[in-house]
């Protein structure tokens, strides 16, 4: 697949480093350029860099690796990504990550869909942290699950699909009004790893869900 990833921080380059040596096409897109073209190089894989607009002109899926806060603005940036699969992996965390900004009635991810209404948009590797990316996707020596939502089962599938040419476990979660539930999750996650001392070598997965 073509994959173009928004963002250059620590998701960015580890999903970028996951699909590239899955044999995905990479672009990164980046506020500044230059930036872009260093990640990419650091990427390799023939991972390239293209403005936001460009980069979504070629992709069969978007990655916004960006902060929730920043969204709306490289949607925009990028012409609106109509049509696109655009894969939103932000948690709506408070500054000091102790809790959600949003949530129980609606969820990052559907306001998200707001910006792009025409996007195809699917939540996934939100409750999966950078560091799991690093170590080839793995938790604990296992693969970490993503867990996928979305309206459109075909860009759930294709994501799933991804995910598991990445070599990660992957669980259909429903429509996009699950992330009401993955960002908690995602909370829980941080509060484990963070606030209770187990490390950010732990994900989230679903017993009895193959
Ligand atoms: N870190 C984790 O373990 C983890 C796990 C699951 C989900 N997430 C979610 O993944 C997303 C990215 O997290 P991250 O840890 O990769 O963050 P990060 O290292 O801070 O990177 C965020 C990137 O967003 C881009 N960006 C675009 N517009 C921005 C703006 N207005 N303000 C700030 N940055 C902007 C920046 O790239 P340019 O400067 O190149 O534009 C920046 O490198 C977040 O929504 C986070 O909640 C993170």
């Amino acid at each position: 697949m073509n994959i173009s990833i928004f963002g250059t921080g620590n998701m960015a380059r580890g999903l970028a480093v996951r699909f590239a040596q899955a044999g995905h096409q990479v672009t990164i897109a980046s506020r500044d350029p230059a930036k872009a073209q260093a990640v990419a190089a650091e990427i390799g894989n023939n991972a390239q860099a293209a403005s936001y607009a460009d980069a979504a002109g070629k992709a069969d899926a978007v990655v916004l690796a960006v902060p929730y806060e920043a969204a709306s603005e490289v949607i925009a940036a990028a012409g609106g990504l109509a049509g696109k699969v655009v894969i939103d992996i932000t948690n709506p965390l408070t500054a000091d990550y102790s809790g959600l900004t949003i949530g129980h009635s609606t969820s990052a991810a559907e306001e998200i869909q707001k910006s792009a209404p025409a996007a195809k948009l699917v939540k996934a590797f939100n409750t999966v942290f950078a560091s799991v990316l690093q170590n080839e996707g793995k938790a604990g020596g296992q693969p970490a699950t993503v867990f996928i939502a979305s309206n459109d089962a075909e860009a759930r599938k294709s994501v799933a699909d991804l995910a598991k040419s990445a070599g990660f476990k992957s669980v259909e979660a429903g429509s996009l009004a699950a992330a009401r539930y993955l960002e908690p999750v995602a909370g829980l996650n941080i509060a484990l790893g963070y606030g209770l001392g187990h490390g950010t070598d732990i994900a989230p997965t679903w017993q009895g869900v193959a």
